[in-house]
């Protein structure tokens, strides 16, 4: 039988790709999101799915009736956000996805993915981080993450499982593009402007993740035996899958024809240094292999911006730079005081 896949979030920069990817897959995917992003379209969708246009604070229990699993994406999605008002950041990444979580608990939903970030490591002093390593969470992102994984992980029984996917940055192309994220911010830079600037002096040390290995992961977690995934944390990815930012700067540079390398090294330069362990990953699923290679992401990159002949304006454009775009949102009165449409706010596809 046909599983039936809720995903929140799924028109956000991951969403929608990965929910595309599932109803070609054959599942039966229904959407949901308040459509912060609507407007942000850089290339096309492909493939457009049912959605409950619905705030995640409002979610009901009848909007989880009928769901084999449910896919949680929907977030404010980065620490600048998170810094604009951090109440918002809890509100909607703890509070409200603990929420769904109990809603789709109560609706018989059986598999819970949640979309996690390395970031809840925080600057850790051990070089290498896995799933057991402490939690540092030094942002009001980073805190909604753990407090939101705490409090689902004690909502597992027989008859609900949650699974905790905790995603490096993440890169490649999508219809709701990102620039504000590292390897697409180099690659959008180069191919717009010919430079790529690195703000630190390029030592830190992050995992990266393709968006398409992103989705084909939670795929095939949606897909593992239940055992397996019962109540776990998986770091998603690959040990090859952590780079310098010097490294991805040269990857971009050695890609986009005639574009140079400007180090702006300052001292309060972004010197955060990580990196990730990925042999649970490995170990659960022997069967699956990351496709993407920083190589073959930036060159995908050019290729799309070189398609579409993507300016400087573009490249700054709010409309792909989170916090820039939910600023011009309050700005302009369409979101009010608690992150909500004012009436008339949406425009809605
Ligand atoms: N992009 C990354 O590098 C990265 C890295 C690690 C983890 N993650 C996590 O993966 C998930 C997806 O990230 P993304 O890059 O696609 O983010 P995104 O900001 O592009 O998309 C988030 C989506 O959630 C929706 N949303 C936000 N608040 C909502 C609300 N209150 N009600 C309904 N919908 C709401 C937005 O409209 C948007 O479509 C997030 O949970 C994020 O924290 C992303």
């Amino acid at each position: 039988m046909t599983m039936r896949v809720l995903v929140t979030g799924h028109e956000g920069y991951v969403g929608s790709v990965m929910a595309p990817m599932l109803a070609e897959a054959g599942y039966d995917v229904v959407g949901l999101d308040t459509g912060f992003y609507a407007e942000c379209t850089l290339v096309p969708d492909r493939v457009r799915v049912p959605v409950i246009r619905k705030d995640l604070r409002d979610v009901e229990a009848r909007d989880l009736d009928g769901f084999d699993a449910v896919i949680h994406l929907g977030a404010l999605s980065n620490d600048p956000i998170g810094n604009l008002n951090p109440a918002w950041t809890e509100e909607i990444n703890f509070t409200a996805s603990v929420r769904l979580a109990e809603l789709a608990k109560a609706a018989g939903v059986r598999r819970f993915l949640f979309s996690s970030s390395c970031i809840m490591y925080g600057m850790s002093e051990a070089a290498v981080v896995n799933e057991v390593s402490p939690l540092d969470p030094k942002t009001e992102y980073a805190r909604s993450k753990v407090q939101a994984e705490r409090a689902i992980a004690a909502l597992a029984d027989e008859t609900f499982s949650p699974t905790f996917l905790r995603n490096g940055t993440i890169y490649g192309l999508s219809p709701r593009m990102r620039f504000d994220t590292v390897l697409n911010n180099l690659t959008g830079s180069a191919a717009a402007t010919g430079r790529v600037v690195l703000h630190s002096n390029g030592e830190p040390w992050r995992p990266v993740i393709h968006v398409r290995d992103v989705s084909r992961a939670f795929l095939h977690v949606l897909q593992a035996p239940i055992e397996a995934i019962h109540s776990q944390a998986f770091n998603n990815g690959a040990n090859d899958m952590n780079h310098q930012i010097r490294e991805l700067a040269e990857v971009v540079v050695a890609t986009v024809p005639g574009a140079r390398l400007e180090c702006l090294a300052s001292a309060d330069a972004d010197q955060r240094t990580y990196r990730t362990d990925f042999s649970k990953f490995a170990r659960t699923f022997p069967d699956f292999r990351f496709r993407w290679t920083i190589r073959d992401g930036a060159q995908e990159l050019f290729e799309a911006f070189r398609a579409i002949g993507l300016t400087a304006e573009d490249f700054v454009d709010r409309r792909f730079t989170r916090l820039t775009w939910l600023r011009h949102l309050l700005d302009t009165g369409r979101l009010n005081h608690s992150l909500r449409w004012q009436a008339q706010g949406a425009l809605h596809s």
